[in-house]
């Protein structure tokens, strides 16, 4: 007997189509739907909607159908009736100019459809860099009860008795490629034995920390971010997963019951302590500026300041994923930050940080890859932002993946105007450079045409590469790979494209950099700056913008990397 009639309105009688008449409306809505084969009953239950990031274009979520599955039994186990929707995916190698300037489209197709359609709670499917926080920030705006499941990371491969993770070791084999110690016929051996299984890159990438993140900050089950794509317990995890969810659809715990200020403390905590990627700074902010949450760089340095880096894991250190799984992964980490955190956050499942932390009474910990408060990895978090005539607005700098004896460096710059630039000159053996030079790279930062794509890893020039340089300074308003290690400052704001001093800079200016004092300086006089400028200000007047569709969007709308590189239009209170 179908009673849905007498309920306060749920599933599918919600959001109904705009006829004018709203048992029409549901009449009709249940009548198509029984054309997909459903009983009555079945269509009264509570929808667990399901936003699938599959498609052939990215091959991290390779596995989301056979994951897919698995949460849909645990849905129907629990009593809803899921429905999965697919929307936008970004596979990281599989989109020009970048996957970050589509990040904000999938966070709108994701916000848009969970709102638009009838569901009393969501599972947000994703994993590789940009859909986490993409379905993230969709989710926030749409303030659905949300939770989400990540595929899990790859496991290595092997190549000559050595394990191969991506993309660290991608890195590396290319470095030492470029450098003429690896043969091209190697090289294209590595290439088959890099990513070798379903699942986002085997290290502390972007994906990897946005995982734990999302972990840290209550939005997935505990203990899931780091189960490899290919374990029995990834496919418990997505079944236990739409379980919750449907417990979650009575709960009614929304989003923003779940990231607040505090939370948002505890994932910068779990980063700094992580080891992990830059990216995660600008997708941080992107995601708590959709709660109505700024980030200022100031507070990231002193929370890093006050957070040891507690996981030796590459490409800051040397294990991998699956290795951090075994070695107890997020409940490992959380119990060590314990005396750090915010106990009071809640979570998706209704619990604290502080009992989801407890329940764990005795967890398991390989010392070899989560250290000890008493015994850390670092003494000091392993991202530090900093300021100066260079970057009035800030700049990401990974000292806990750079050469410390570059921490305090003068230097004369070596200009690039842009990725072409780069690409036409760093291999010319006639390039004027030393070891001892700061690589600039300009116009590669969110309004650049270029997309920021994570060009700041900018390869050492071929020449000193042959000579065995390992690392130099490297400045842009690109970003880094979640996978790269260096002495690189990123995400200089304002960028060059906006007329940041980062555009003004010329060959054999001279740039300081000081970790220490968390400082980047161009040691230019004023005068002569604002000559550049008037300059500046002719040429970029004639710069041709895009004059329709996404591109023209994201163009107008676009914010710097201190605000996310989110819309305006899209953050909480569209600013
Ligand atoms: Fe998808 Fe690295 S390419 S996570």
């Amino acid at each position: 007997m179908d009673d849905s009639k007498n309920k306060p309105p749920h599933g599918l009688s919600t959001r109904l189509v705009s006829y004018g008449d709203r048992a029409f409306s549901l009449y009709m809505r249940r009548s198509f739907a029984s054309s997909m084969g459903y009983l009555p009953a079945t269509l009264s239950k509570p929808v667990i909607g399901i936003a699938n990031s599959v498609s052939g274009f990215n091959n991290c979520h390779r596995h989301f159908p056979e994951l897919l599955e698995a949460v849909k039994r645990g849905v129907l186990q629990a009593g809803g009736l899921p429905i999965d929707f697919p929307t936008v995916s970004l596979g990281e190698a599989f989109l020009n100019p970048t996957s970050l300037m589509f990040r904000n489209l999938m966070a709108m197709d994701v916000e848009e459809m969970v709102r638009a359609q009838p569901m009393d709670a969501v599972v947000l499917m994703g994993g590789c860099d940009k859909t986490v926080p993409a379905q993230l920030m969709g989710a926030i705006s749409a303030n659905m009860p949300a939770i989400y499941l990540v595929g899990g990371p790859m496991m290595t491969g092997r190549h000559k008795g050595e394990r191969l993770g991506a993309c660290t070791d991608c890195r590396r084999f290319w470095a030492s490629y470029r450098a003429g110690k690896v043969s091209a016929e190697e090289i294209e051996v590595v290439e088959g034995r890099l990513a070798t299984t379903a699942g986002t890159c085997a290290v502390m990438g972007t994906a990897s920390t946005m995982a734990c993140i999302t972990e840290t900050l209550g939005m997935m089950l505990p203990g899931t971010a780091a189960i490899p794509a290919v374990h029995a317990d990834r496919l418990r995890a997505a079944e236990a997963t739409g379980i919750e969810a449907v417990r979650l659809s009575q709960s009614k715990i929304t989003p923003d019951k779940i990231i607040t200020r505090k939370s948002v403390e505890n994932a910068i905590r779990c980063l700094m302590a992580l080891g992990g990627s830059t990216n995660a700074v600008i997708h941080l902010t992107a995601v708590a500026g959709r709660a109505g949450i700024d980030i200022p760089l100031p507070w990231l340095n002193e929370i890093s300041d006050t957070t040891p880096v507690l996981v030796n894991l590459k490409p800051t250190g040397s294990h991998y994923m699956e290795d951090f799984n075994a070695a107890g992964g997020m409940s490992a980490v959380l119990h060590e930050l314990k005396p750090l955190l915010h106990l009071d956050c809640l979570t998706v499942t209704g619990q604290t940080l502080g009992e989801r932390i407890d329940a764990d009474t005795d967890p398991y910990v390989d010392r070899t890859v989560i250290r000890s408060m008493a015994e850390p990895v670092e003494p000091l978090g392993g991202l530090v932002s900093l300021f100066g005539t260079l970057a009035p607005q800030g700049a990401i700098f990974k000292r806990s993946a750079a050469d410390k004896t570059l921490f305090e460096t003068e230097g004369r710059a070596v200009v690039f105007s842009s990725l072409d630039d780069l690409a036409a000159r760093i291999d010319d053996d006639s390039l004027d450079v030393n070891a001892n030079d700061i690589l600039v790279l300009q116009n590669a930062g969110p309004i650049s045409g270029t997309g920021m794509p994570e060009a700041g890893y900018l390869p050492i020039p071929g020449k000193l590469a042959r000579a065995g340089v390992k690392d130099m300074v490297r400045i842009s308003d690109a970003r880094m790979s979640g996978t790269a290690f260096g002495s690189i400052v990123l995400h200089v704001t304002p960028e060059a494209a906006a007329g940041g001093p980062l555009a003004l800079v010329r060959n054999g200016d001279r740039i300081r950099l000081s970790i220490k004092d968390k400082k980047l300086d161009l040691l230019v006089d004023p005068a002569e700056l604002a000559k550049r400028k008037a300059v500046w200000e002719k040429e970029a007047a004639k710069k041709v913008q895009p004059t329709r569709g996404y591109q023209q969007l994201y163009q107008q709308h676009v914010l710097q990397a201190d605000k996310g590189c989110d819309f305006d239009f899209l953050r909480a209170g569209g600013k």
